[in-house]
C-alpha cells in the first residue's frame, strides 16, 4: 500500500463529504430543497422555469425587464448549425438519445461561433432542449423538429417533443418538472461538470461531461429505468408480487432511494400530487394508483422513499412523451444548473484533482513479452 502522508481518507462514493461551498442550492436529509435560498415548493408554486433558471444561474430573481432579455436571449441561439444536425443524423436509429446529445454538443463546441464564456453557456442551455427533442428524430432520419415562435421555454420544448397538444394544466405541471431538474447541488453530473471547469475547460466540454454522467440509471438514467419498470408491473394489483420478484432477483426498484433525502424527496411529493390530479381530470387512475402501490410496498420492505424520477417518468408518459426522451429532458433542463456550476467554480477555481491509496502489487519487475 502506498498512501501520501497526511492524505485524508474519505467514505467511498464521497457520501457525506462537502467538497465545496456553494450558494446555488442545498437539498438537506430532512426533504428540503433551497435553490438561492428559495424553498422549492415556493418555486414552484409562483414561478416560470426562465425565472427559476435566471436565479439559478445569477443568484437572483430577475426584474420584468432582466427575464425578457434572459428569455429571448435564449430562444436567439435556438438555431442550431445543420452540421450538427448531420452529425446526430450519422449516428442511426439505434443510438441513444442522450448519446446523441452527447456528440451534438461536443460537436458544438467545435462548430459554435460564440466569444464570451457567457455567451458560449447561453447557446448551450438554449440549443440542449434543440438537441434533447430531436434526439431520438434526427438519428431516425425524419427532420429536425424546431422551437415555435410563442410560448415559454417548457411550452416550446414540450411542443418539440411530442405532436400531441398539451391543456393548460398539462403544460403547468410540465414546467413544474423541468424546475425540479434543473437543479440540485452536488449530484454526480453537476460536480462532474466542476470537476471539468476546474481545469478551466469551456463550457462545451463541461456540458459533454455532464452529459455522460447523467445517462447512467444510477442517475439521470432512473427516469426511463422507472417508466420501464412501471411498464413491466403493469397493474396495482401486481405490486406486491412485482416488488417481490424483483427483490428477488435481486434487482433496485428504479426510481426509489437518495443519497441525500432519506425520508421523502420534496420533488417527487410535488409530482405525485400533480400526477394524482392529471389521472383525476382524465378519469383514468391505474397509472397512479400503481406508482403508489409500489411506492407503500417499498416503503413497507426497506423504507425508502420515490425520488424525483419516480413520479417525473409518469408524468412524461402521459404527456405522451416516447420514453428514451426522458433522460434528455432532464438534460435540456439540468444545463442551467450545470452553467451555474461552472461560473462557480471558476470563479474561486481551484483545480480538483484528488488523490489516492494506492493497493496495488508492489516490487514487480518487468518481464519481457517474449517471456510472459
Ligand atoms: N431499490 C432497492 N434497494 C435500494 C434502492 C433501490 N432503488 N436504493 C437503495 N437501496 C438499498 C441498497 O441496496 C442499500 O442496501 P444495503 O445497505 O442492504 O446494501 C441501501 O439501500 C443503501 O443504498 P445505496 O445504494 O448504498 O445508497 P446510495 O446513497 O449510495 O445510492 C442511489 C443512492 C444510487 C440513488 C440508490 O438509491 C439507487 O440506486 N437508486 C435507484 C436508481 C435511482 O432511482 N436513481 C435516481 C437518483 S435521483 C436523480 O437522479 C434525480
Amino acid at each position: 500500500m502506498i498512501e501520501t502522508p497526511g492524505a485524508t481518507r474519505v467514505p467511498r462514493g464521497l457520501a457525506g463529504v462537502s467538497v465545496s461551498d456553494t450558494r446555488i442550492s442545498k437539498s438537506s436529509a430532512d426533504g428540503s430543497l433551497v435553490y438561492r435560498g428559495y424553498p422549492i415548493a415556493e418555486l414552484a408554486a409562483k414561478a416560470s422555469f426562465e425565472e427559476t433558471a435566471y436565479l439559478v444561474l445569477y443568484g437572483e430573481l430577475p426584474t420584468r425587464g432582466e427575464l425578457d432579455a434572459f428569455a429571448s436571449g435564449i430562444w436567439k441561439r435556438s438555431t442550431t448549425d445543420p452540421r450538427v444536425f448531420d452529425i446526430m443524423r450519422s449516428l442511426g436509429g439505434d443510438a441513444q438519445p442522450i448519446d446523441v446529445i452527447r456528440t451534438g454538443v461536443s460537436a458544438l463546441g467545435s462548430i459554435d461561433v460564440e466569444r464570451s464564456i457567457e455567451d458560449k453557456e447561453t447557446s448551450i442551455e438554449s440549443k440542449m432542449s434543440v438537441l434533447a427533442a430531436n434526439s431520438l428524430r434526427v438519428p431516425r432520419g425524419e427532420q429536425p423538429r424546431l422551437p415555435g415562435e410563442t410560448g415559454g421555454f417548457a411550452d416550446r420544448l414540450l411542443r418539440m417533443l411530442t405532436p400531441r397538444e398539451a391543456d393548460d394544466f398539462e403544460r403547468w405541471v410540465f414546467e413544474r418538472v423541468l424546475i425540479f431538474y434543473m437543479e440540485h447541488d452536488m449530484n454526480a453530473s453537476s460536480f462532474t461538470v466542476r470537476v471539468v471547469a476546474s481545469t478551466l475547460a469551456d463550457p462545451y466540454a463541461a456540458a459533454s461531461a455532464g452529459l455522460a454522467s447523467l445517462k447512467g440509471p444510477l442517475h439521470g438514467g432512473a427516469n426511463e429505468a422507472a417508466m420501464e419498470m412501471l411498464l413491466r408491473a403493469k397493474d396495482p394489483e401486481n405490486a406486491h408480487e412485482f416488488v417481490e420478484a424483483t427483490f428477488k432477483e435481486g434487482r433496485k426498484l428504479m426510481g426509489f432511494g437518495h443519497r441525500i433525502y432519506k425520508q421523502f424527496d420534496p420533488r417527487a411529493k410535488l409530482c405525485k400530487g400533480y400526477l394524482g390530479e392529471m389521472a383525476k381530470k382524465r378519469g383514468d387512475d391505474r397509472l397512479y394508483r400503481l406508482c403508489d402501490a409500489i411506492e407503500m410496498e417499498m416503503w413497507e420492505r426497506k423504507k425508502i422513499p420515490p425520488n424525483l424520477d419516480y413520479y417525473a417518468a409518469p408524468i412524461f408518459y402521459l404527456l405522451g412523451i416516447e420514453v428514451p426522451l426522458y433522460t434528455p429532458i432532464f438534460a435540456a433542463s439540468r444545463v442551467f444548473g450545470w452553467m451555474a456550476h461552472y461560473n462557480e467554480q471558476v470563479e474561486e477555481n481551484k483545480l480538483i484533482r484528488p488523490d489516492s491509496t494506492y493497493v496495488g502489487p508492489l516490487g514487480r519487475n518487468y518481464v519481457s513479452i517474449e517471456k510472459r
